[in-house]
């Protein structure tokens, strides 16, 4: 499977939000990861589907909702209608995962389940068929430029080895801390969507900058 970059949104500007869309875009990214945050499920408060359906996405892109709210149950429509492609709910954040899942799928969009670094592999067991992508948090969510947990390594590996056991092959993406040094091992352990906020956005403003920030990227996970 080859190897996605997924910009998050968190930690662009949030005052040009199109325009940051657009130049990650032109960077060479065509898979653009927005996160919701509700202040419930975590701390802080981002955007929500009133906001995002007035992000540009320019053809061929990519938009993938990682929702951190409690009863995305209640939100699917929303987002639906807001344009997303994919969307991504916490094992944590429902009493009704199944439940839940197929309702995305219902939408004729792609369907995800994240789990925080504590939460255990085995609540996927019972859901994989129906999945599109399992996102691992590799930090704590709530916030960009946090350290990588390095027990999610082997995270990845057990998940790569129960989907092979499934007898399916669809992308682990990995969310937090993923920058050029812990990259390398990411994708060696078997996962294949990488989520980089800081690492992409930095202090950078310009394509330029964007391009050279994912080109080292993909440098370090020995990919160019
Ligand atoms: C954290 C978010 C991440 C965040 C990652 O809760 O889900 O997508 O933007 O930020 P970095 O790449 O800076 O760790
Ligand atoms: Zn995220």
């Amino acid at each position: 499977m080859s190897i996605t970059i997924a910009p998050s949104l968190l930690s662009a500007n949030f005052g040009e939000i199109s325009a940051e869309i657009q130049r990650v875009h032109q960077a060479g990214c065509a898979w653009i990861h927005l996160d919701v945050m509700d202040g419930s499920f975590v701390r802080p408060i981002t955007f929500g589907a009133v906001a995002l359906k007035n992000f540009k996405k320019p053809a061929g892109v990519i938009f993938d909702a990682h929702l951190m709210v409690v009863n995305p149950e209640r939100h699917l429509e929303d987002f639906v209608k807001a344009g997303v492609d994919s969307i991504t709910v916490h094992a944590e954040a429902t009493e009704h995962l199944h439940y839940v899942v197929q309702q995305i799928k219902n939408y004729g969009i792609k369907a995800a389940v994240a789990l925080n670094p504590a939460t255990p592999l085995a609540v996927l067991d019972w859901v994989y068929p129906d999945l599109d992508m399992v996102l691992l948090m590799a930090v704590n969510p709530g916030w960009g430029g946090q350290k990588l947990i390095p027990t999610v390594y082997k995270k990845i590996e057990e998940l790569a080895q129960k989907f092979k056991a499934w007898g399916i092959s669809i992308p682990i993406q990995v969310d937090g801390g993923v920058n050029r040094e812990t990259i390398g091992e990411i994708v060696a352990a078997g996962a294949t969507n990488l989520v980089a906020g800081s690492a992409v956005f930095g202090n950078a403003s310009t394509i330029e900058a964007y391009r050279e920030n994912i080109q080292k990227l993909l440098q370090a996970a020995n990919l160019e």
